[in-house]
């Protein structure tokens, strides 16, 4: 049988991501799953919840940095296990997120490379989708400013520290043309999923090998 793939939609808070990851979920059914991360539902994602919601409870940044890849580890059988079986998931945030969110915090020692570590050995996605804006569109959307980490001078590092990550990947043999940059700005609901859709359809269609890769680095 021909495994699943796992499509990945990163970028910063509210530029439709949720909104595409669920187009593309309706595209590809009965044969895809949808996993969001942070998945709040888990013991650790319980946590996490409580973190971004409530900005009197403090950890430290390295352990929030954990927690967020803790929850991804819990979640790691589920995705091997679907992809192994021929369903398709599509990912709502991953590592990458993982990696801008905390590097953006510029802790001391805490750098890029310090905060992929903890994410090695991940199923890693067959194609990650990174949905950006022009400046601050996205705070203009409902709702932003609600959870921690929504605020304007934050997403814009944020931002930096994402274009840097797949800058970085790109350098490297390993992850090589599998980052695809869709400005959002001006563009539908429609026209975005349109554009999702050209990277998708080849990457679902197209025979791979029979098992899921690791995110190496
Ligand atoms: P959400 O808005 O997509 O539910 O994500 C909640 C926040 O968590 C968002 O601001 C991004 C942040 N985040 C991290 O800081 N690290 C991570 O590993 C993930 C998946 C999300
Ligand atoms: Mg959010």
């Amino acid at each position: 049988m021909n495994r699943g793939r796992l499509v990945l939609f990163e970028g910063l808070d509210r530029t439709g991501k949720t909104t595409q990851s669920n187009i593309l979920l309706e595209r590809l059914k009965p044969n895809a799953t949808l996993i969001k991360f942070p998945e709040r539902s888990t013991e650790i994602g319980a946590v996490i919840d409580r973190y971004l919601k409530d900005k009197t409870f403090e950890l430290p940044d390295q352990a929030v940095h954990l927690l967020f890849s803790a929850n991804r580890w819990e979640m790691a059988e589920r995705i091997k296990q679907l992809l192994l079986q021929g369903t398709h998931v599509v990912l709502d945030r991953y590592v990458y997120s993982g990696v801008a969110y905390s590097a953006a915090k510029h802790t001391d020692r805490m750098d890029r490379t310090w905060c992929l570590q903890p994410d090695r050995g991940l199923p890693r996605p067959d194609l990650t989708i990174f949905l950006t804006s022009d400046d601050a569109e996205n705070e203009l959307r409902a709702g932003f400013g609600e959870e921690r980490y929504e605020k304007s001078e934050f997403q814009q590092e944020v931002k930096r520290q994402f274009v840097e990550v797949f800058k970085a990947l790109e350098d490297s043999s390993h992850e090589e043309k599998l980052v695809h940059v869709v400005n959002v700005t001006g563009k539908s609901v429609e026209e975005v999923a349109k554009v999702v859709w050209d990277l998708v359809e080849p990457v679902v269609t197209l025979p791979t090998d029979s098992t899921y890769s690791e995110l190496l680095y």
